[in-house]
């Protein structure tokens, strides 16, 4: 694989308007929904990033037919024939869990490899295999495999409160499998993030019953057969966010389009407490950056509290605030690789636990830098933005994962970014 990085010549302010994509996270279980359609499924507004291939890979390895024109994706699963999600490809992106409800309800089995730990800490499971016990599968653990089967999933109620608080994982599993299953299903503790709401809209789309999406409680009346259907997924409310973090660490004014502003009312609110100027509109967002930014104390939580997925990038700015953060990450007590790499900015970060503690500095100064996962590299990228001198972000293949050509985006609002051949 040829390695790129992206070079980031900061102290630019900046200025203008950009569009936010399609949702990676609403796009990857929209396509493992496809996998419980008699038919062909499209979806539009996805974006083009390596996770969108590499679940468009392992639909493949299914025996589905996948087609990506542009922002429009076609699946076609009448042919699916496989059960198994391997190891080569869960291990690149732990999405491919998302598959196992599907590859259930449509098979009545399933081998979906473990996805072990990642950069950013911990992958539990045990959510998804209570889940699928609760509709009736029998669960082993085998060979690094998850091993489900089932004669036939009988509606149930599914607990899936877990000890960190709602799974958006579980949640789209136990949804997909409830689906196709016989009889009504009650989850309790389900998660409530957009993109799981637009999960439970898009398997109604498709002939599913499903009721209560967006709240903690949902419930789904099986059917027997779902049928393929045309879906436009929302827009990424952490590329949009990270946008606005753009135009706050750099004393610029950013105005974000194609947005769902009440989907990201805790980062506005963050922001704002930091003493950025915020204005939402209908569909779009305006931050500016006014000196100086305050520090604030922060927790990440599950919808509508604050993401953990832009918990790297508020540190990134936070890191220019006068005076003392604070900020916990509850969901992944782990994720706090890029803490060391913005250290080598000049941020002054202490991490006890799941928590650190950002002493505000009056500048950075630009470095080679390492990302180790994807919102640790948005947060590296925005430091850049504001570092003095040239900052390298390596190994930025991460960063292509999940934000659509961010160097050309950060680009029209004026910033020097490129890339290079590492
Ligand atoms: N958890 C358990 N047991 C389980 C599953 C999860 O204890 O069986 C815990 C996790 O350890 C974590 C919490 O529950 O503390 C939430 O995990 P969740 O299952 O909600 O996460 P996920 O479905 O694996 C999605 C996003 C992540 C995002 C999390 C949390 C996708 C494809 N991934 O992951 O996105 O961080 O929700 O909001 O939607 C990213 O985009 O960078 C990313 C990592």
């Amino acid at each position: 694989m040829a390695m790129d990085k992206i070079l980031i010549e900061g102290g630019k302010r900046l200025e203008g308007t950009v569009r936010a994509s399609g949702a990676k996270n609403a796009a990857l279980p929209a396509m493992t929904a496809a996998l419980l359609a008699d038919g062909v499924t499209t979806i539009r507004n996805v974006p083009r990033l390596r996770d969108i291939q590499a679940m468009g890979d392992l639909l493949e390895i299914l025996g589905c037919r996948f087609q990506m024109e542009e922002d429009v994706l076609r699946v076609d699963a009448r042919g699916a024939s496989s059960f198994e999600a391997p190891y080569d490809i869960v291990r690149k992106m732990r999405a491919s869990i998302y598959v196992l409800g599907p590859l259930l309800a449509r098979f009545g089995k399933a081998r979906v490899s473990l996805p072990g730990g990642c950069s950013i800490g911990d992958r539990p499971i045990d959510l998804h295999v209570r889940g699928m016990r609760s509709l009736g599968a029998r669960v082993e653990l085998k060979h690094g495999y998850i091993v489900a089967e089932a004669d036939s999933l009988r509606g149930a109620e599914v607990d899936l409160v877990g000890p960190r608080g709602s799974s958006v994982g579980a949640t789209v599993n136990v949804l997909a499998a409830a689906s196709l299953a016989r009889g009504v299903t009650r989850i309790l503790g389900a998660a409530k993030e957009p993109e799981v709401a637009e999960f439970a809209r898009i398997l109604q789309g498709m002939g599913a019953r499903v009721e209560g999406a967006g709240t903690r409680t949902l419930t789904v009346e099986g059917v027997d057969r779902l049928e393929g259907g045309e879906f436009s997924i929302i827009p990424d409310r952490i590329e949009a966010g990270t946008f606005l973090m753009a135009a706050a660490i750099t004393g610029g004014r950013v105005t974000v389009t194609g947005c769902v502003p009440s989907h990201m009312e805790s980062t506005l609110e963050a922001l704002k407490r930091a003493n950025v100027q915020v204005e939402a509109e209908d569909d779009s967002v305006i931050a500016a950056g006014t000196a100086p930014i305050k520090p604030i104390e922060l927790v990440t939580g599950p919808y509508p509290e604050f993401p953990t997925d832009m918990q790297a990038q508020i540190t990134a700015l936070l890191c220019l605030a006068r005076g003392v953060s604070r900020l916990t990450d509850h969901i992944y007590p782990d994720r706090f690789i890029h803490v060391r790499e913005l250290i080598r900015l000049g941020a002054r970060i202490t991490r006890i636990g799941a928590q650190v503690e950002i002493v505000g500095v009056d500048g950075l100064s630009g470095a080679p830098v390492m990302a180790s996962d994807l919102r640790a590299s948005a947060a590296l990228v925005l430091a850049g933005l504001a570092a003095q001198g040239v900052t390298q972000v390596l190994r930025v293949y991460h960063i292509d994962r999940g934000y659509e050509q961010i160097e050309r985006k950060l680009s029209s609002l004026g910033a020097r970014i490129w890339r290079e051949k590492e």
